[in-house]
């Protein structure tokens, strides 16, 4: 991935911006065949983006919500959804719903398909695993209700892409977000949004589509691409972009299957590690749960646990209750610390985290 980088930004140096894109770009059609493939889509649904959060504020500019119109979804989709929920009911007076989850953690689907019915929401939106806890949420599941209703259905896989293999046929989704930069290991700044034919050949459009999203026709008129192209912007980080193809391709070549068995089972390792701990909480509720790894502990405040943990060459990150409203209100914590072990650390690593923990809990 670093090499396809530097590769390009000298390039770009070298011969100028526009003339490297252009000679690059065969490599650059490959970020589309790879995402594409990662996801089992075909190269003309994906839209590159800037992150993941910009993805989905542009899937959401291109549904035309209406006052009274419901955006169904979890207790915990993710905290910038839920801000951007909020201010659609600020601006346009949609009802944001909520359903419930079941005694263990997670979604109730069954309850969910039932508010499904009774509300008719506009939009169904599922976090696939939420930032704040290895939740991993039934999104496929969903989807089956979603597509028997005919409903539209936005999935946030931020936190999936690159641990799970994720199928957008399988899950159903209408349209599916995600970052480059967690677990696919790609650069910052870059992310991807899969948009259905379903949902191209409805018409939506962002709403503020520019002149790589649609053709200028005519004074008064313009006429949007027909693929997901549609929901890009002219401007480009191709050096970014030539990053996330390699990075996609290097998890393929590991294998997503192999990645999803080792990833989640480390995580296991340091959940039983920590767990054993007096002070630490292990906070990961759900009947299943990935690689992202949270705990609270005893007798510390958030930034300087986070300081010895970096002063130990671990590196963390930290939740805080506005992160996660319901889901740390319903465990009553007002901050955790997040691990997120990946497929490439050894179970030796992950036993010296948790001993880590250990002393300074101690
Ligand atoms: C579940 C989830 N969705 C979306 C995002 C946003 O990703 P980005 O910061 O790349 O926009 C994150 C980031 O932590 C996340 O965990």
């Amino acid at each position: 991935m670093l090499a396809a980088m530097l590769d390009h930004l000298k390039l770009e140096a070298e011969i100028g911006g526009y003339e490297a894109a252009a000679a690059r770009s065969d490599q650059v059609a490959g970020f589309y065949r790879e995402i594409a493939a990662l996801i089992n889509a075909r190269p003309r649904n994906i839209a590159f983006a800037a992150s993941a959060t910009h993805a989905y504020s542009t899937a959401l500019s291109s549904i035309r919500f209406e006052p009274g119109d419901v955006v169904l979804t979890t207790r915990n989709d993710f905290i910038s959804n839920q801000i951007a929920f909020l201010s659609l009911r600020k601006r346009f007076g949609v009802e944001i719903v909520h359903a419930p989850d079941i005694r263990e953690g997670g979604v109730d689907v069954e309850a969910m398909a039932a508010l499904m019915r009774t509300k008719k929401p506009k939009l169904v939106a599922a976090t696939h695993i939420p930032t704040n806890s290895g939740l991993v949420q039934p999104i496929a599941e969903i989807g089956r209700h979603c597509r028997e209703l005919g409903l539209l259905y936005l999935v946030d896989a931020c936190q999936s892409i690159g641990q799970y293999p994720v199928d957008v046929e399988e899950i159903g989704a209408d349209l599916l977000t995600s970052t480059c930069r967690k677990f696919l290991r790609g650069p910052r700044g870059s992310g991807f949004l899969f948009v259905s034919d379903r949902f191209l050949e409805a018409g939506h459009e962002p709403l503020f589509i520019d002149m790589h999203g649609a053709r200028w026709s005519a004074p008064g008129a313009y006429e949007p691409a027909k693929s997901a192209s549609r929901f890009e912007e002219w401007e480009f980080p191709y050096a970014t972009v030539l990053g996330c193809a390699a990075a996609a391709r290097y998890a393929r070549e590991v294998g997503l299957e192999a990645i999803s068995r080792r990833t989640p089972a480390l995580a296991a390792r340091l959940r039983d590690g920590l767990g054993a701990i007096a002070g630490v909480e292990v906070l990961d509720r759900g009947p299943e749960l990935g690689a992202l790894v949270t705990f609270s502990i005893k007798g510390w405040e958030a930034v300087p646990f986070k300081e010895a943990m970096d002063a130990r060459r671990i590196n963390s990150a930290l939740s805080y209750r506005e992160f996660a409203q319901f889901d740390f209100g319903d465990k009553d914590v007002d901050w955790c610390l997040r691990l997120s072990p990946h497929y490439y650390n050894t179970e030796r690593e992950v036993d010296d985290v948790a001993a880590a923990v250990a002393e300074l809990a101690a």
